[in-house]
């Protein structure tokens, strides 16, 4: 049975579905803070399978406990945190306490109970500003806003822990832009209120939601001068954390990999991609580069590719013409 926090989130319902479909039983917790129990709904409908949800904030270390007593739990998916870097800056502590305490209350938790193998959701932001690219692993890890030292804090609580007991096995995934939904359309990204990341926004625009897309930027040192990102799409990541999953269970160690395509893509470059793959017309405007954004970031993808044998199989216009389905269908099934 495989623990999954925050999997009735974007990342964590789509890798319900593969955890499923690949025949593992599992259990959620999340405390519902940007997510309903209608994602849940939707795997369930997808997969055709049931499963134990908890409405559990995992800093409550009582609670989790119990789902402990109750589960017979090999592994955990810790995907539970919060994730808007701006909202990071404007509030530091929340961040903290729920990303780093929710780890630690878990980690505690799981270490009580003599569990000792975990997946854990790292970002591409714990790079910061890197100097080249493609990324590896081994590039030096500098966080530039809260969110992003969170992340870093937790993989070194990681690294601690393993040093202390080396029975551990953990997986530090490191994703870069998540994006796209499943090919049902009754899943995908629903972030409340105005959009930060690129896709959301683009599909909003696309769906008469919002006028333009303001493009942070056309003067970095890019072939259209857009800055450049590794879009990945949610299903290769959910097929990543299974890939991780199988690593851990066959071994000891801790080990970070970069989910990347490894390919970069401008910000115009996407918006074209998407207006062809769905005949919508997204209306844009340059405006200044956003605090904090850097230049160009893609992966090198190597080591998961050898190590976990995942390879991403779905290029830039799968996750445009899937985003583009989900946003179409999003209405009706919320509705539902
Ligand atoms: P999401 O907000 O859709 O999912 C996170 C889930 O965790 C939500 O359902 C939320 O309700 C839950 N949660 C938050 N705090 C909790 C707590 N204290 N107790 C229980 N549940 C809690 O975000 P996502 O995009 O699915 O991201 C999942 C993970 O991947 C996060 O840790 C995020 O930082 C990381 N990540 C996301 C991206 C991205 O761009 N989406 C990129 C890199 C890393
Ligand atoms: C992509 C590109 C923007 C919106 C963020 C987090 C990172 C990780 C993934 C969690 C950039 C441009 C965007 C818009 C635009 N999350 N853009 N207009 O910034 O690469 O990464 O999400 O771990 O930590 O920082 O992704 O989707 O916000 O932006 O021009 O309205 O699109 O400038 O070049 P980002 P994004």
């Amino acid at each position: 049975m495989i623990l999954v926090t925050g999997g009735a989130g974007y990342i964590g319902s789509h890798t319900c579905i593969e955890l499923l479909q690949a025949n593992y039983e599992i259990v959620v917790v999340d405390n519902f803070s940007n997510s309903t129990r209608h994602s849940l709904d939707r795997v369930k409908e997808i997969t055709k399978k049931n499963f134990e949800v908890y409405d559990i904030d995992i800093t409550d270390s009582n609670a989790l406990g119990t789902i402990f007593n109750r589960h017979s739990i090999d592994g955990v998916i810790h995907l539970a945190g919060l994730k808007s870097v701006g909202e990071s800056v404007e509030m530091p502590l929340k961040y903290f306490y729920n990303n780093i305490t929710g780890a630690l209350v878990l980690c505690n938790v799981m270490q009580m109970f003599g569990i000792k193998k975990m997946v854990f959701s790292s970002s591409a932001t714990v790079y910061g500003e890197s100097p080249t690219v493609p990324i590896v692993e081994e590039f030096p890890l500098n966080a530039t806003n809260p969110y992003g030292r969170s992340k870093l804090f937790i993989e070194q609580i990681l690294h601690d822990l393993y040093q202390s007991d080396p029975s551990w096995s953990i997986s530090i995934l490191r994703y870069f832009n998540p994006t796209g939904a499943h090919k049902s359309g009754l899943i995908g990204e629903d972030p409340l209120g105005i959009p930060n990341n690129l896709m959301p926004y683009i599909t909003q625009v696309a769906a008469g939601l919002r006028e333009k897309l303001y493009i942070y930027g056309n003067d970095y040192d890019t072939p259209d001068g857009t800055a450049v990102r590794d879009y990945i799409h949610v299903m290769d990541l959910a097929k990543g954390h299974i890939k991780a999953l199988q690593k851990i269970q066959e071994s000891t160690g801790i080990d970070s990999y970069n989910l990347g395509t490894g390919k970069g893509y401008s910000v115009l470059e996407i918006v074209h991609c998407f207006e062809e793959m769905t005949n919508q017309e997204v209306p844009y405007d340059f405006t200044m580069r956003r605090k904090g954004d850097s230049e160009q970031s893609y992966a090198d993808p190597s080591k998961a590719n050898e190590e976990l044998d995942w390879f991403a199989e779905r290029d830039i216009k799968d996750m445009c013409k899937d985003s583009w389905n989900w946003q179409k269908n999003k209405i009706k099934v919320n509705m539902i």
